[in-house]
């Protein structure tokens, strides 16, 4: 059965299309498709970069040829406020009363300006006494409203919108998996993704991604951005490539990233009940800058591994076409796979 719903991710370099065919347990990549995102993006506010944006979400999904016209799109995870809480434990019924008393607390805007959704990621044993804990994920009612208006110009009809760490979490990980921090390096941030048991327990934006990576090779060897891009592609951050020059360029910027997932781990350690995460899964087009994993390896002492979400699909038809670039879809993968 083709899942009817696919997966809509507008990054701010790459716009991308998933649609996943589920036949009993056998998932098959039924289309996948990208293409450049106009300047701006979603970051924009004005109507004619918006049009832009949209007419470029018309012409991917045509070209990526998914069947019909549903859609889930995530939301850029630096506009979203995530926060694991603390409750005493509560039925279904009591929680839906307490939540947005609580909630007021800990998100810091006004919740009536807010879409507000909740999520128990873990409870005490029946009869057992102790407290719960609550996912909040509180995103702005402005923010939402663009991407429904931009889903409705682009022809299309909204299925659901998520957290682009919930895509990630769902692409990535299965409730059975050891702990994991996602490391999903995008064109314009870096989002850290904590996630147990299928579930997101923490979040953190970090404004390093790959234009940061660029621009700072383009300064240093006063190149313009193609070439910039390609030495970043080629040299990375491997220390034997052009005598290391590139790499020690761009790892200043990549310490932030590793200082936000040393302040993640930590977190986890005083928060997260000893919850242990000995492994990183790196994600997103900038999870392809070689040497990326070894690096972390070295500075983090956890094990590295790049995220594949068609790791399980079957090796037939599209995925043939297009080896090695799950990565890159991961965010729209997990959205296609949203039931
Ligand atoms: N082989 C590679 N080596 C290094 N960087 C790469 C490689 N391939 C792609 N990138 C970088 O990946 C970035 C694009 O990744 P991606 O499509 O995940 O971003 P995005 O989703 O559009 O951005 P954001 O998530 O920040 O909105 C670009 O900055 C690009 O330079
Ligand atoms: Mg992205």
């Amino acid at each position: 059965m083709a899942n009817d719903v696919f997966g809509l991710d507008i990054g701010r370099s790459f716009i991308k299309v998933v649609e996943v065919k589920v036949s009993g347990k056998k998932k098959i990549l039924s289309a996948a498709a990208n293409a450049p995102t106009p300047a701006g993006g979603i970051q924009t506010d004005a109507p004619m970069e918006m049009k832009k944006v949209s007419e470029a979400i018309k012409a991917v999904v045509r070209s990526s040829g998914v069947k019909g016209n549903k859609c889930n799109v995530s939301i850029v995870e630096s506009q979203v406020v995530t926060r694991l809480i603390q409750m005493p434990n509560l039925t279904d019924k009591e929680l839906s009363s307490a939540i947005n008393w609580e909630a007021d607390q800990y998100i810091p805007l006004p919740l009536k300006d807010v879409n507000l959704q909740y999520q128990v990621v873990s409870k005490p044993a029946l009869g057992k006494s102790g407290m719960m804990d609550v996912l909040l994920v509180a995103a702005p009612k402005r923010i939402v409203e663009k991407y429904v208006k931009l889903v409705r110009d682009s022809d299309l009809n909204l299925s659901a919108m998520e957290t682009e760490s919930s895509s990630l979490a769902r692409a990535l990980t299965t409730p059975s998996d050891l702990p994991a921090v996602i490391v999903s390096l995008g064109a314009a941030s870096c989002e850290l993704v904590l996630v147990k048991g299928g579930n997101v327990l923490f979040t953190r934006s970090v404004s390093t991604g790959g234009y940061a990576l660029t621009r700072a090779v383009m300064a240093e060897f006063n190149m313009g951005q193609v070439q910039a891009e390609q030495y970043k592609h080629t040299y990375g951050v491997l220390p034997d490539q052009l005598g290391g020059k590139v790499a020690n360029v761009l790892k200043p910027l990549l310490e932030v990233v590793v200082l936000e997932i040393l302040k993640a781990l930590e977190y986890s350690r005083n928060h997260l009940q000893g919850t242990v995460f000995s492994r990183i899964i790196v994600c997103g087009g900038g999870a392809y800058l070689p040497g990326l994993s070894e690096y972390l390896t070295t500075r983090t002492s956890l094990e590295v591994s790049l995220g594949d979400p068609w790791l399980n699909f079957e090796k037939e038809g599209v995925i043939l076409k297009i080896p090695g670039q799950g990565s890159f879809y991961s965010v729209a993968t997990g959205l296609a796979q949203r039931v």
